[in-house]
């Protein structure tokens, strides 16, 4: 499986902060935002990694990431010359992805939950289709929304609806089998102009491969994009850390998931 970490769009909403540094390169607490995406996607096993954004901010990203052999990854890069909505990622790395599976997330999310590498290992063994992740938000209204029947199945996917049918958000992780490809091609631009990653997931609701998989109480997710969002990140971090329960150290994931040499044991004396 191959994974994409899309890095653009254009953080109006946390102007004037955003105006000149690229959103994913902020600081939650102690590491940039993108370390957090890029660890769950190494949590899930992928190490060969296509970082998209914006053409005047790529450069930055190389700067923090290089190759990634520091990681033992093998990181690409590439520019979404305009923020043409999340489901041109698809379009954009169509490539890198070849005929391989894909794993795509969003670079301002923050995704915490016991056991989570187990549950994406799993999750990208059974995949087919498309499988997304949920998490219960008191206020649905500013995500894509999931409403399932009694039996689990997605019965409808919403963008930011006026009147949510569930309190299911749809955090920014998608798995896709290769199929996606050829649908996101296939995808018009909303009424925003963009190509909506809802959009594309309707289509596996509509064929009946759309699996989600709700992430349960004990998971922690943050969409860090609002000023408010972004210090609550931060904060949950910091309490974490000083619980002794590392965030988005993306070398201890790389060490954990056997991608570098386990680090020497210090011994007394
Ligand atoms: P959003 O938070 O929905 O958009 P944004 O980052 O442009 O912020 P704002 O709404 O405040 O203007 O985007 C979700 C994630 O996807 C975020 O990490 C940015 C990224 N993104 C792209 O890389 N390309 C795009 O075309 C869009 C729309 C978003």
């Amino acid at each position: 499986m191959r994974g994409i970490i899309l890095a653009g769009g254009t953080g109006t909403r946390l102007d004037p902060v955003t105006r000149a540094v690229s959103k994913q390169l902020l600081p939650v607490y102690d590491k940039p935002m993108v370390y957090y995406p890029l660890s769950v996607l190494m949590q899930a096993g992928i190490r060969d990694i296509l970082v998209i954004s914006n053409p005047h901010h790529l450069d930055a990203y190389r700067r923090l990431l290089g190759t990634g052999a520091d990681l033992g990854l093998r990181l690409e890069y590439a520019a979404q010359p305009e923020p043409r909505g999340l489901a041109e990622a698809l379009l954009i790395g169509g490539e890198f992805v070849g005929d391989d599976q894909l794993a795509l997330t969003l670079g301002d999310n923050v995704l915490v939950r016991p056991g989570l590498s187990a549950l994406l290992r799993e999750e990208r063994r059974r995949l087919e289709g498309c499988t997304l992740f949920g998490c219960p938000v008191p206020d649905p209204r500013r995500f894509g929304v999931a409403e399932l029947d009694a039996s689990g199945q997605v019965v409808s996917l919403e963008e930011k609806p006026d009147r949510p049918r569930s309190n299911l958000a749809v955090v920014g992780l998608y798995l896709y089998d290769n199929e996606a490809l050829a649908r996101a091609a296939e995808l018009k631009p909303s009424d925003r102009g963009e190509l909506e990653i809802t959009d594309l997931n309707r289509t596996f609701v509509e064929s009946g491969t759309a699996r989600l998989v709700p992430l349960g109480e004990e998971a922690t997710w943050f969409d860090t994009g609002t000023h408010e969002s972004l210090l609550e990140a931060s904060v949950f971090v910091r309490g974490e850390e000083r619980q002794g329960r590392p965030v988005g150290r993306v070398d201890d994931i790389a060490r954990e998931m056997g991608y570098l040499p386990a680090a020497p044991v210090r011994t007394g004396g």
